[in-house]
């Protein structure tokens, strides 16, 4: 990269890190009683696979205690136990049930590992007993329950962290610089792919018995009773309505989030057209829909989203990425590079801008992490605030309650919380838990 794009890039870093730190929250625990070096005490509540990797993430910070693990199966906090153990030389307390976690007086913060469709409800009694909060995305599993989040951290001058750890990779934030700062020229459209073989769910498996150690009534919770059946279960969960909204919400939220930040809108979609099929003849087991392309038309720019799961090739070489399109040029970005690709001049018989390349990120897990650590000290507002957690995550749920009750067109007035054209969607929007768990009502 030449020097003066360097430069411009670090101007314009220290343009956006200045509109990042907003709204000071008062804090309970952070106040005069801890000194700013001190550890924070924090607590996984899901400890299988993300929960556990971003727990890590905290530990290696060397600025975290983990005062205790929490799982529905003791076979899990049983191997994450040694590891913690090993790896840090910390004893987390094991805990079975979340209240009990959330019940101690001396732990700072929670990480909430759990399938989505626990999010909200321990998150809220998190941020009740005081705890700051680390939520894995999406958010929640329904609108309804992305409302309550958002008014729980609120109400409860909470720190929460939604886990869109694309906030904190380099390269998206280098493209947002790009585009805000008029590089690309007007922004005319967000072109997204995701394309992933694990989406089209697994093989089909019956109905089983509970393994050893788990309980499984516990790992419903507010869902409905079923019999177990293993690909509804640890990982896999993910591609049935209860728990998860498939590859639509679990990367829907990752990618569809590039495309709103780079408008700075954080807001619902007002309007959302929706095609959602399953095309692939593999048979596998799923609720979830294998392809969905999803138009999101905004006041300035238009949002694409084109999914196929059980495919794994994808524009530019790689299976998912966000294509931004401006007068001046086009950027491509993914996880790890971006390419900006400048339209041509036919005055000037130039290109309208300097071609740019960057091919080092990585995963952003720790930076998320790290600014996490960071607002829980000084309460600003994290990276991913509740607010653009449920935006993301109704840019995802909105399409899926459209495919669900095949509207090509869905309208969504968020100040009333309703679709306007169609009664059964409305039916998707807040969940009915099952006793003896409550909704949170705030
Ligand atoms: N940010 C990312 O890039 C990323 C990547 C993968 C997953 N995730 C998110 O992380 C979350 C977890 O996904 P996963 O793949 O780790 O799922 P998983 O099924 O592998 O692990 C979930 C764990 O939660 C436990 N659990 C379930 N209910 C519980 C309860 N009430 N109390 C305590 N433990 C409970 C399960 O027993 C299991 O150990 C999901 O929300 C997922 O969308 C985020």
């Amino acid at each position: 990269m030449n020097p003066s794009r360097r430069n411009f890039l670090k101007k314009s870093a220290i343009a956006v890190s200045a509109l990042g730190a907003t709204s000071v929250i008062p804090s309970k625990v952070w106040s005069s009683e801890i000194a700013a070096s001190d550890k924070i005490n924090v607590a996984l509540i899901g400890c299988r696979n993300m929960g556990f990797g971003i727990l890590k993430h905290h530990l290696d910070t060397g600025m975290v205690n983990c005062l205790a693990l929490c799982d529905v199966d003791k076979n899990v906090l049983k191997e994450k136990y040694k590891l913690v153990k090993k790896d840090y030389n910390q004893s987390p307390e094991l805990f079975a049930d979340y209240r009990k976690v959330l019940e101690r007086k001396n732990i700072d913060a929670v990480i909430i590992g759990t399938p989505d469709h626990w999010h909200c409800l321990i998150m809220v009694e998190a941020s009740q007993a005081g705890k700051d909060v680390y939520v894995e995305k999406p958010m929640s599993n329904t609108i309804g329950e992305c409302n309550i989040m958002v008014k729980a951290a609120n109400k409860y001058n909470r720190v929460v962290q939604v886990g869109q750890q694309q906030r904190d990779n380099k390269v998206f934030l280098d493209a947002m610089q790009l585009i805000k700062s008029g590089e690309i020229g007007t922004l005319r459209k967000v072109n997204i792919w995701a394309n992933f073989n694990y989406g089209l769910g697994s093989t089909p498996k019956p109905d089983g018995k509970v393994p050893n150690g788990v309980d499984y009534d516990f790992w419903l919770g507010p869902a409905p009773k079923r019999p177990f059946n293993p690909n509804r279960f640890h990982g896999s969960w993910r591609h049935y309505w209860d728990y998860g909204g498939g590859l639509m919400s679990d990367w829907g939220v990752h990618l569809l989030d590039m495309g709103i930040w780079a408008g700075d809108l954080v807001e619902a979609p007002k309007k959302v057209i929706t095609y959602a099929a399953n095309l692939s003849k593999k048979e596998m087991q799923r609720e979830t829909f294998d392809t969905m392309n999803v138009v999101f038309p905004k006041d300035n720019y238009v949002i694409n989203w084109d999914m196929t799961a059980g495919i794994q090739q994808g524009p530019f070489d790689s299976s998912y990425g966000v294509q931004f399109i401006g007068e001046n040029g086009t950027l491509v970005a993914d996880r790890h590079k971006y390419h900006l690709y400048p339209e041509w001049d036919n005055d000037k018989k130039a290109p309208k801008v300097e071609a740019i390349s960057f091919e080092k990120g990585r995963e952003s897990h720790r930076q998320h992490v790290d600014n996490f650590l960071e607002c829980i000290k000084s309460r600003e507002k994290t990276s991913c605030p509740p607010e653009v957690g449920r935006a993301a995550a109704l840019h995802a749920h909105i399409p899926n309650i459209a495919a669900r009750v095949g509207a090509d067109i869905l309208e969504w007035d968020d100040k009333n919380n309703q679709f306007t054209n169609c009664d059964k969607a409305n039916e998707l929007i807040t969940p009915v838990y099952r006793a003896p768990w409550k909704l949170p009502e705030l």
